[in-house]
């Protein structure tokens, strides 16, 4: 089917780089001529936009494991869009597709880092969550890396977000008592009630690292095995001297401090802690792993296979929350980092033809 091109496009542009916390004003809406595909490019038109936390490193000067936004340019995102032009024989008209387009309601691409995807499997959107990068994070962290065994207690932050929301699910399936910190009785209620972990802790009625401990330590009554640390912080904190012997903390992310940017040792304010975490990772023989997921790219098909047919046969649930067109992308993201969302944070963009839902 062809579809009219608009003459113009919008994109969401870095204004400024954020000293602390992100402000609507690091971000700035322009609007482009439409680009034309050259040869062996197609043009996108953007339907969902995921907004991840890592896109809160990507606004910093300081380099990290990968190179992030310049001034000016359009803010790095993964997004699901359908291919409205081309001139590339591997992507026709027509197609679903998956790629680094960017928050912009429409993207060129030559196919590099771009997947097809078929929507009579999975809606569409599930590409940027649960059968996404989130998904396959949370797989390859609680498998790989933290080696689940039945019996065991595993602890999770951000536990109804897109990562945790899997992580809780996968350890039950598994066998293991799963409990999750999460902000707010709502969530911690989801948590329980719908996702199936034993326990959930509000981190945020908790008024320090000591009290949510205390909390953590009558939930977890044989110790904790896996920490799955998506959060850092007061999360961490309350968790290290609950580890048991042998216990494993996969790192995956630990957003409570994704505003100190590039902070160095001895530059982050308070009191210094490392001392008890490093005696602790001593004295227990933890094993402490740093990953991050684009290393795992050969793990992607067994993480699909599996977490597929669980969504298919009902054993994982998950959830969505959708912000209305790309100029609402800013204020979402900001929202995100601060527990805005449950499960996975998407921005609709344009008509998602799968679904029959109008924007
Ligand atoms: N290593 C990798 O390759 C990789 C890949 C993907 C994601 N990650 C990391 O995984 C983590 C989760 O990512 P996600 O995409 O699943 O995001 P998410 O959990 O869907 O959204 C972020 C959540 O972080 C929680 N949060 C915010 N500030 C917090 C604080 N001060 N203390 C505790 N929790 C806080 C909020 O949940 P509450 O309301 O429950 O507090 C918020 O909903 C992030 O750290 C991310 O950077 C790493």
């Amino acid at each position: 089917m062809t579809q009219t091109i608009p003459a113009t496009m919008r994109r969401v542009a870095l204004a400024a780089r954020p000293k602390g916390a992100v402000t609507p004003d690091c971000f700035r809406i322009e609007e482009l001529p439409m680009p034309q595909p050259g040869p062996g490019q197609f043009l996108v038109r953007v339907i969902w936009l995921s907004l991840d936390p890592y896109m809160r490193g990507r606004m910093d000067e300081s380099k990290s494991y990968a190179k992030g936004v310049e001034i000016g340019e359009t803010m790095q995102g993964g997004a699901v869009g359908e291919v409205i032009a081309s001139n590339h024989p591997g992507f026709a008209v027509g197609e679903f597709v998956v790629g680094p387009f960017g928050w912009a309601t429409h993207a060129l691409s030559d196919g590099e880092g771009v997947r097809k995807l078929d929507p009579a499997r999975a809606p569409i959107s599930t590409a940027l969550g649960v059968l996404g990068m989130p998904g396959h994070t949370a797989w390859v962290g609680l498998n790989d890396i933290g080696q689940p065994r039945a019996g065991e207690t595993l602890v999770v932050g951000a536990a109804t977000g897109a990562v945790g929301q899997v992580v809780g699910q996968l350890a039950k399936a598994r066998g293991l008592r799963a409990v999750g910190v999460a902000g707010g009785p709502d969530k911690c209620r989801y948590a329980v009630e719908e996702l199936g972990f034993d326990a959930c802790i509000d981190h945020r009625a908790a008024p320090d690292a000591k009290a949510l401990r205390a909390q953590l330590a009558e939930a977890c009554p044989d110790g904790v095995d896996i920490y799955y640390e998506n959060v850092g912080g007061k999360t961490l904190e309350a968790v290290i001297p609950l580890m048991n012997v042998h216990g494993r903390i996969p790192v995956c992310g630990m957003i409570s401090w994704y505003d100190l940017g590039g902070l160095g040792m001895g530059e982050v304010p308070g009191p210094d802690r490392l001392p008890r975490v490093w005696r602790t990772i001593l004295v227990q023989r933890l094993k402490v792993q740093g990953f991050i997921i684009f290393d795992h790219n050969d793990r992607f098909a067994p993480f699909e296979e599996e977490v597929s047919a669980m969504i298919r046969d009902g054993r994982l649930k998950y959830r969505e929350t959708i912000a209305e067109g790309l100029d609402a992308a800013p204020e979402a993201f900001i929202a995100m980092l601060k527990g805005g969302n449950l499960g996975k944070q998407l921005v609709r963009v344009s008509d998602d033809p799968t679904r029959g839902v109008k924007a």
